[in-house]
Order: structure tokens, then C-alpha cells, then sequence
């Protein structure tokens, strides 16, 4: 698809919360605070840097960053900085934990850097905050982070602090910072993520109810409508708090999964094979009594994927807050490249359920908090067996060399 872009000025056992761990294996049994189904707290990644962790199967959101360095680049570059008082303030929305989280920031931070030595004025101290759900491994995320930036133990060398780190626990849709506080915020992979299950989908006796699937993949309209609804809403809220907390001047970066076309609601994707599979693993479980039908049918995934236009008509919303510097679709095939390139002299099965693994660090933290964790063991185990046995290998195995590109929408806009 021709590309946009507008440039110049511009989660039954016990349906509740688990404890954390950080590992897998040593999943705690301790039910903690008790979470709705469908809300926001049941969102997040598999903790740690275990075998099933996002810091150990988030490789190919890293390639997706990697390739868009100069996009990034250019748009720290139109930031408007403070001159050499007081610090320059960076936020990345949605951080997670491992690897690719301090190299997202090391781009931000690097370029901040050159301009400043390109520019006869002094390099001001960089603040980094980050955020993410309460939930998420903030213990995992700052050992990295000390190490990496040697701030607090760095007090005997002169070699100034790469940057100043903290942790900043709270949903994005809602405010964070101060007033005016941020001069760059950045967010990759996070905004396809609602702020929650939409309400009717949750509601047996609304006409969204969604009892067949648990997304939108073969669900009834009205189920699509209200995820529709429920993410434009999110985004609203999203931009809306971001534009008070962004100095003039400021620079909002984004990438988030998007669909390439209005009247498509699932790409025709890797992933929309995989929904199906968890659906498949579902239905199993139910048929076998493992699972009632009421745990299954309350069971939803709050994602979705918007399309250029829904994007574009609540940037519009904000025309007199944000000069849209970039807003753009692109057929991103860092999925592709990874698991082609770097995975392509593995075997069919192996590769899948590489696959799987991927998928998995995302969705695990909202089945467990679903069903319980006894029942998430089961479930995982089951998935795969199934997996394993259908003609999914194949297709993934040819999936991965067609290459195919996934889309992301990428979204640079500066605060008025
Ligand atoms: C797939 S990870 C992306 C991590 C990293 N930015 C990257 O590109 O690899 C998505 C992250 O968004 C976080 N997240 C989802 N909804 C959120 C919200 N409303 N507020 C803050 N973080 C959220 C999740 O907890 C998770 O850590």
C-alpha cells in the first residue's frame, strides 16, 4: 500500500492477579490482588529473562527499532531542546524489560548527545523515565539499567552518567508526568494494546458479547465495533495526556501494530494463524471439561490493530495541540528477516514453535491471570501439542521465507 506521510510543520481457577516471579518454573500460587477480567492489570510480558521471557523472545521488535533508526533520528532532530540548563527529558512508554529497552533509549539519548556537541552549547544531564504497568519487571529492568548507564555507582570516575534513570508505574492512557515536563517521549510495540477488554464484549447480554473467539478474528460485527470503539477512545486518552505533559516543542514518537488496509480487520498474517490456534486450544480444553465454557467465553485479548484512517481521524482531533511530522504506514519486515534470516536453518517444527515462543511472552501474563496458573501450564502444553500436529509448521515455515511484512504505523508528532 502507497504509503502516507504529511510532513514539514506539523486475563477458572481463581480469576485473579499472580504474584511475581521471575522465572518460569517457579510460578507462585500466591493469588495477590484480585483483577477483573479484561482489565488493564492483566497486561504485560512474561517477567525475567527465563526461556520464556520478552527479554529472551523480543529479537524481532529489536530489528524492527534497529531499521527505523534514522526515522528516529530525524525526528529527535526536530525536537526543540533547552539550551544547557536544566535536564532534557526522555519518557519510553510501555518499556518492558531486557535488551531492547535500553537500546530504543541509547538511539534517543545518542542523538540528543550529538546534537548538543554539534551546537556550541553545553551537554545538559538526560533523564530517562520508564514507564509501564505496575506489573511489569521494573526489578529486572533497573539492574540493566545501572549497569549500563553506571549511574549511583559511578561516584569516584568523572565520566559524566550516560543518562539519569527511573521508573515511572502507571497506564499511559491516563496522566504520568507533570505539566510540560517532557521534552521526547517514545513508545514501540505497545499502543495496539487497549486500555482494556471493551465492556459489552465482556457483557452476556449485550449483542458484542463475544462468546465464539477470543478476539476478533471470526467474531460478529458488533464485536469489532466495539474494539473500534474502545480503541479510539484509548487513543484519545492517550493523546490527550500527552500533549499536557509535553513542553512546546516536544517530540511524541510512536510504533504500534496496524492494519494495512479499513476493510480488513485481521491481516492476513502469521498472526491471525496463531489467534486461531489459541481458539483451537480453547475449544479443546472445553471440550474435554478441563475448562467450562463460561471461563472460555470470558476470556478476550484486549488488542487491536487500527487502520490509517481511525489513526488519522483522532490525530485530527488534536490539530490545534500537534504538528504532524510523520505519519506513515510501513510494511515492516523485521518478523520476516528474523525468523527467516537468523532461524532459517532450523527445522519446520522447531521453527514454529520458535514462533510460539514469541507469541507466548506476551499472552501468557493474561491466560494465567484468566484461568489460574495450574490451568496456564495446561493450556501452553496443549497449544503446542496442537501445533505441533497441524499444518500450522508448514505454514509458518512458509510464511517466514516469502518474506512477509507486517505493518506498524510509525507516528511522529510535535507539540505546538
Ligand atoms: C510488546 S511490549 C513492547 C516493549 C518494548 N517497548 C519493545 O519495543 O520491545 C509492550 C509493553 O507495553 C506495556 N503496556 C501495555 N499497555 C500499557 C499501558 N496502558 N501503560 C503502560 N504500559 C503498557 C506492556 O506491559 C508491555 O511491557
Amino acid at each position: 500500500m502507497a504509503a502516507q506521510t504529511y510532513s514539514g510543520d506539523m486475563l477458572q481457577q481463581q480469576p485473579e492477579h499472580r504474584g511475581h516471579h521471575a522465572s518460569h518454573g517457579t510460578v507462585s500460587l500466591k493469588a495477590s490482588i484480585s483483577a477483573k477480567p479484561g482489565t488493564i492489570r492483566n497486561v504485560g510480558v512474561v517477567k525475567g529473562d527465563g526461556e520464556l521471557s520478552y527479554a529472551k523472545n523480543s529479537s524481532s521488535q529489536a530489528v524492527a527499532v534497529q531499521e527505523l533508526i534514522s526515522y528516529i533520528e530525524d525526528a529527535v532532530d526536530i525536537t526543540r531542546l533547552p539550551n544547557s540548563a536544566g535536564p532534557v527529558v526522555v519518557a519510553d512508554l510501555g518499556c518492558a524489560s531486557g535488551s531492547n529497552t535500553l537500546k530504543n533509549i541509547d538511539i534517543i539519548v545518542n542523538r540528543l548527545k550529538k546534537r548538543y556537541l554539534q551546537s556550541s552549547c553545553r551537554q545538559p544531564d538526560v533523564s530517562v523515565y520508564f514507564n509501564d504497568l505496575p506489573s511489569n519487571d521494573f526489578n529486572g529492568l533497573f539492574q540493566l539499567v545501572a549497569e549500563d548507564t553506571l549511574t549511583g555507582y559511578s561516584s569516584n570516575t568523572d565520566a559524566p552518567a550516560k543518562y539519569f534513570p527511573a521508573g515511572v508505574p502507571g497506564s499511559f492512557y491516563s496522566r504520568l508526568f507533570p505539566e510540560s515536563f517532557v521534552h521526547v517521549f517514545f513508545s514501540s510495540h505497545c499502543l495496539h494494546w487497549l486500555s482494556k477488554v471493551p465492556d459489552a464484549v465482556m457483557d452476556r447480554n449485550s449483542p458484542a458479547f463475544n462468546s465464539n473467539s477470543c478476539w476478533i478474528q471470526d467474531a460478529s460485527e458488533e464485536v469489532i465495533a466495539a474494539y473500534k470503539d474502545q480503541s479510539d477512545k484509548d487513543l484519545t486518552d492517550f493523546l490527550r495526556c500527552r500533549a499536557e505533559e509535553l513542553q512546546s516543542g516536544g517530540l511524541l514518537f510512536l510504533l504500534f501494530f496496524a492494519r494495512q488496509t479499513s476493510h480488513e480487520i485481521l491481516n492476513n498474517s502469521l498472526f491471525g494463524d496463531f489467534w486461531r490456534l489459541l481458539d483451537l486450544t480453547l475449544e479443546s480444553l472445553v471440550s474435554e471439561r478441563i475448562l467450562t465454557e463460561e471461563q472460555r467465553s470470558s476470556f478476550n485479548i484486549p488488542t487491536f490493530a487500527r487502520s490509517m484512517e481511525e489513526i488519522s481521524e483522532v490525530i485530527e482531533r488534536f490539530k490545534s495541540q500537534f504538528v504532524v511530522q510523520k505519519l506513515e504506514m510501513l510494511p515492516i519486515y523485521h518478523f520476516a528477516d528474523y525468523f527467516g534470516r537468523r532461524c532459517n536453518n532450523e527445522e519446520p517444527k522447531i521453527l514454529a514453535k520458535k514462533v510460539l515462543l514469541m507469541i507466548r511472552t506476551t499472552k501468557e501474563p493474561l491466560i494465567e491471570a484468566h484461568f489460574g496458573p495450574a490451568l496456564n501450564k495446561i493450556f501452553w502444553e496443549r497449544c503446542t501439542e496442537l501445533l505441533l500436529s497441524s499444518d500450522l509448521v508448514g505454514k509458518v515455515y512458509a510464511r517466514v521465507r516469502k518474506p512477509e511484512p507486517l505493518h506498524q504505523v510509525l507516528i511522529a508528532l510535535v507539540r505546538k
